[in-house]
């Protein structure tokens, strides 16, 4: 039987972030990419928390009978990954984390996010396009690959209001995960894009050091989105570690 491989997206996106890798690996793994409530093909729900979402993930995986998988998460689904790998480390066998960060809001980025909740509210989902597509990418992408930017703009429109304010809040209230790295024993790969502004070198560098077993490896030309903005580099590296982990 092939090994699973499960795909958490970032915020405001969807598991289509993730079609350049189902392409590359479905032949060989098991390619699993949800949705959280209220992106892509799931409905949105409200009061949920980085353990309600990774509790979403343990059901679905109990349902189609998947006992051991490999967890990628990017970004919020890297929050949501901690999360899931807290409550039910006995399930993940390797974790690759991207563009992600252990460290909680500073005050600061908390309070931005509950202004956010008001402006989705008030105005809908563009507003946070128009922020997201500013920060997404590297300058590289933003010049040499309109095309990309053009396709993560659709992605984020398709994010429904609720789902949006949800995944907000929760991660404004998610746990600080720093103390918890240590205890993480399983082969662990931390992929950055080297222009990311969101999660930058040095949340990675931090996950990479405190992680017993883990190697840090960072994309060249790549902002937060590194997996879609530079799909070869990705996922030659993304395939050489998962020869070696499982
Ligand atoms: C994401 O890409 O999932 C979000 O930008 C993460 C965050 O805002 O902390």
């Amino acid at each position: 039987m092939k090994q699973t491989l499960v795909f958490l997206h970032g915020y405001p996106l969807n598991h289509t972030m993730w079609n350049p890798q189902r392409e590359a690996l479905q032949s060989k793994y098991n390619v699993i990419t949800p949705d959280f409530a209220g992106f892509g093909n799931t409905p949105a729900r409200e009061n949920l928390s980085m353990e309600s979402y990774a509790d979403d993930l343990a059901a679905q995986l109990d349902e189609q009978g998947l006992e051991k998988i490999t967890l990628i998460g990017f970004s919020m689904g890297g929050y949501v990954a901690f999360a899931f790998l807290r409550k039910y480390p006995e399930k993940v066998q390797a974790l690759v984390l991207v563009d992600t960060q252990a460290k909680t809001d500073t005050l600061e980025s908390r309070e931005n996010r509950l202004k956010q909740v008001t402006i989705v509210q008030e105005r809908g989902v563009a507003p946070i396009r128009d922020t997201m597509l500013d920060k997404l990418f590297s300058n590289h992408t933003k010049q040499h690959h309109p095309e990309i930017v053009r396709i993560v703009d659709e992605m984020i429109m398709t994010a429904t209001p609720e789902g949006v304010q949800t995944a907000l809040q929760a991660m404004a209230n998610r746990p600080d995960m720093v103390e918890f790295l240590p205890s993480i024993r399983i082969p662990t790969l931390v992929f950055v894009g080297e222009d990311d502004v969101i999660t930058p070198l040095d949340a990675a560098k931090l996950m990479a050091d405190r992680i017993p077993n883990a190697h840090l490896h960072t994309i060249p030309n790549a902002g937060h989105l590194s997996n879609f903005e530079q799909t070869q580099a990705f996922n030659s590296a993304l395939e050489n570690f998962l020869t070696t982990a499982l």
